[in-house]
């Protein structure tokens, strides 16, 4: 397109204009409408709206405003959020908290001076080192979930003087350079590769593992860190078998490898606990947060390391920087979801939720076997596994037809993730319940099963 700042002035004025507004008129809805598939297709990306597409079966599903567990497009259809945005919004959209806290810092101060010391960035680093487990000690604050990968590979480069990385099959840790590595799906490293140096063994087989450490110690490819996501979110939510992560504690210290453990889907209060390496009762050397770490209101996630593989990062601080991360605005909406998920106590619902709703998904599997074959999970991290991807997204069609958002997985196709916020109440669960019943009852019926 042509430049053309006059038309840049006016449509940003136009938008301005529009977000002022309480409401919104029928036809200022619709042109919002067209307007961003226009824009969508023009500018950002034809190839993802073809696929956003065909879960929505027509463009009228573009998001507008949000509370609690649900969502609106823009013509106020509402919809039981079950996706909870990959695990972004644990305390739920908008927690009138959150809202507050970062209302309120943005009141006085946006971005810092890059120069002060800003005092929240040390009293949510102080936080964060009250609820992680073991002796997680210092918080390098990030912009998204890759970037916290990449910190707490930078970390384990520089506190072992070594370089090679091991990840499992079905793992994903962000899709920038150094964690792409650690991305298991060859369809997403192929193009890119050759990749930072890892290698990736099965997930949950510590005897694999131990092998494959033997191995590169013996023929001196000395693994730096062991990656792991305590349950694999894209992967299809694979649980780590009890027992499997402290195995790998034991591989690390014996091969001289730090453990990186990736709780960016998982922590964060969603399995019961706030971080899932806890029924393990075991703490990595480093662990990368993200996505419901700002309390789904601001982009904030964090690489938190012990004082070990902080110490050559101490020696010299601008080894690694950023210029956005950790800002004001961010911390005061990762302090504000901590307190709120203490306070409202949303790691006990999470496990009190997630036994409710488990087992009435158990019994949709077994009534519905020739579509949904399985339900596993743990709190409100649950995974639905579908006969072949064709019939899964059937499912989440259906589902979405009936006002429920839900979506797959970026490395395992067959599996429809549950996610919602930990503050869904009951009787939006029961709906959900409902709706699946009758969404593979409807698959059933068009596939002739
Ligand atoms: C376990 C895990 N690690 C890393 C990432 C990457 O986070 P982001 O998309 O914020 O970069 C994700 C995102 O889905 C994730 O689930």
């Amino acid at each position: 397109m042509v430049q053309d700042l006059n038309a840049a002035k006016a449509k940003s004025a136009e938008v301005l204009q529009l977000l002022a507004k309480k409401t919104l008129e029928t036809n200022e809805r619709e042109q919002v409408i067209l307007d961003s598939v226009k824009y969508w297709t023009d500018h950002v990306n034809p190839g993802f709206l073809q696929y956003r597409k065909s879960v929505s079966t027509d463009y009228t599903a573009v998001e507008w405003d949000d509370n609690g567990a649900v969502f609106r497009d823009v013509h106020g259809k509402e919809f039981i959020d079950m996706l909870g945005g990959f695990g972004i919004y644990n305390v739920g959209h908008r927690h009138p908290k959150v809202l507050a806290a970062v209302t309120q810092q943005l009141e006085r101060q946006a971005i810092h001076s890059q120069e002060l010391i800003d005092p929240l960035r040390t009293y949510l680093a102080h936080l964060v080192s009250l609820i992680t487990p073991g002796s997680l000690q210092y918080s390098f604050f990030t912009n998204s979930g890759t970037e916290s990968v990449e910190a707490c590979l930078k970390m384990s480069m520089l506190t072992t003087g070594r370089k090679h990385f091991v990840g499992a099959i079905g793992a994903f840790h962000g899709k920038t350079l150094g964690a792409l590595g650690g991305t298991s799906k060859a369809v997403f490293r192929e193009p890119f590769l050759p990749l930072l140096h890892w290698s990736h063994v099965p997930f949950g087989d510590k005897d694999a593992l131990k092998k494959h450490l033997e191995c590169c110690d013996f023929s001196g490819d000395k693994v730096a860190a062991v990656v792991l996501e305590p349950i694999q979110g894209e992967g299809g939510i694979n649980i780590a078998p009890h027992g499997y992560l402290a195995a790998a504690r034991e591989i690390c210290d014996r091969y001289g490898a730090l453990l990186v453990f990736d709780e960016i889907q998982c922590g964060m209060g969603r399995t019961g606990k706030m971080f899932y390496c806890e029924f393990d009762e075991i703490s990595p050397d480093l662990m990368a947060l993200g996505k419901a770490f700002g309390g789904g209101v601001m982009p904030i996630g964090a690489a938190v390391g012990t004082a070990k593989t902080w110490q050559r990062y101490i020696e010299n601080p601008f080894l690694h920087t950023t210029t956005f991360g950790g800002n004001p605005l961010a911390c005061a909406a990762a302090i504000a979801t901590i307190n709120v998920l203490l306070e409202e106590d949303l790691t006990t619902a999470a496990a009190e939720k997630g036994r409710y709703l488990l087992p009435a998904l158990d019994v949709l599997a077994r009534t519905y076997p020739k579509v949904m074959t399985s339900a596993r999970g743990v709190g409100l991290m649950i995974g639905m596994e579908f006969v072949d991807n064709e019939l899964g997204f059937a499912v989440a069609k259906n589902l979405f037809a009936r006002n429920i958002l839900i979506s797959g997985t970026y490395i395992n196709a067959r599996v429809l993730r549950v996610e919602p916020p930990l503050v869904i109440s009951y009787e939006q669960i029961d709906r959900f319940i409902g709706a699946l019943e009758e969404s593979l009852n409807a698959v059933y019926k068009e596939y002739k099963l």
